[in-house]
Parts: C-alpha cells; structure tokens; sequence
C-alpha cells in the first residue's frame, strides 16, 4: 500500500491514459488523416514536424537540416512490420518510378520506431530493398522518441510472447510531405497505391 497517495486526488493518469488511446486511435485511423489534412493547409498550422538528429544506415548523424531544398516525404514504421510497412515502401518506390525526373525533388525517408531491432544497417537493408532513393533512419531511444512526438506519431511496443524479440510495433501510418524548407506542407494517404500517392505529391509539390 502507498500510504502517501491520496485517495481522493483525481484519476488524472487514467484520464490521460484514456486520451492516449483515444488520439492514438485517431492517428490510426483515417479520421487521423482527415485531422492532419484539415489543420495542415498553410503550412506548419498544427505544428507537425521539426528539428531532428537521427542516424543513417551507416550509423552516421543526420539532421533535418541536411535535406533542405528537397520535399521530404516522411514515413515512420518499423522494419519487422508483417504488412503495412513493407506495402506503404513499396508503393512509395512505385510513386517515386511514376514522378520520373520529379522523383528527384523528394527525399523519401523512412524512420523507424523501433531503435532496439533496426540498428542503422538493419534499416539501411530494409530502406534498399525497396528503392535506393528511400533513406532509413533510426536513434537512441529517446531520438525516436522525441521526432515521432514532433511529427504526432503514436507508436507503442505490443507484447506478443515472453521472449526479448516477442513483440510488434503498433504505430500510425501517415505519409508527411515537408516543403524544401522542412515545413510540414500535407499527409499523404499512406494506403494508397504508387499512382496514386505519385498524382498526390505532384498535386501539392505544383
Ligand atoms: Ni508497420
């Protein structure tokens, strides 16, 4: 027993507990999109997106500062991911072939939410295996954690067995499109398929 908590003091981490699951709910589903999209025109309205240090397949320091004049195309998942992840990359490489010469304006970057797997080679691999103009990205811990609430992500570890390696990601699945100079421009429906999300970014890209 805890003797110095109150009892009467309000529930206030269960509160926040119960608006946890319900934004992360929001994020996954497309009523999350529709949020994104709403508050994203003009610009960085709602705050998306930011700066960040991270480390490239090589292990080396990549900031967001070092893909200025280029639209990034941000995408967070995970490299053990069963299904989404592996359809939103290949669909991205498949958009990236359809843009032609316009492919080169985009800078497709996958970050993962899973630092404890997805060592830099691990996602150097993943990332290449769906495109070589796809760059993987991944952190410390606390590096992952701090761009994913940059960018709203929810991600969170789901146990799936007693083992060290026995668990899942579930995360939300929003393709960011960020303007050259690293504001946050429009999602990109991330289910959508290579044509599809092709026509959505030369749409916004003008
Ligand atoms: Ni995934």
């Amino acid at each position: 027993m805890n003797t110095t908590t109150n009892p009467k003091q309000p529930p206030r981490r269960m509160l926040l507990a119960a608006m946890g699951v319900l934004l992360a709910v929001l994020l996954l589903g497309a009523g999350g999109f529709m949020w994104l999209a709403g508050g994203g025109t003009g610009g960085n309205a709602v705050g998306i997106g930011g700066p960040f240090t991270l480390e490239d397949g090589s292990g080396k320091p990549v900031t967001d500062r070092d893909f200025r004049g280029k639209y990034m195309l941000v995408y967070f998942g995970y490299t053990f991911c069963p299904d989404v992840c592996p359809t939103t990359l290949s669909a991205v490489a498949d958009a990236m072939d359809k843009l032609g010469p316009d492919a080169a304006r985009i800078r497709p970057l996958f970050i993962t939410v899973d630092p404890r797997r997805d060592t830099p080679p691990v996602v150097k691999k993943f990332a290449a295996a769906f495109g070589p103009e796809i760059t993987g990205l991944t952190g410390t811990p606390e590096q992952i954690a701090r761009v994913a609430k940059e960018y709203r992500v929810y991600y969170a570890e789901h146990r799936t067995g007693p083992g060290p390696d026995d668990y899942s990601m579930d995360h939300s699945s929003v393709l960011y499109l960020m303007d050259p100079k690293g504001a946050f421009l429009a999602p990109v429906r991330a289910d959508e398929t290579g044509d599809e999300i092709a026509a959505s970014l030369r749409k916004l890209m003008g």
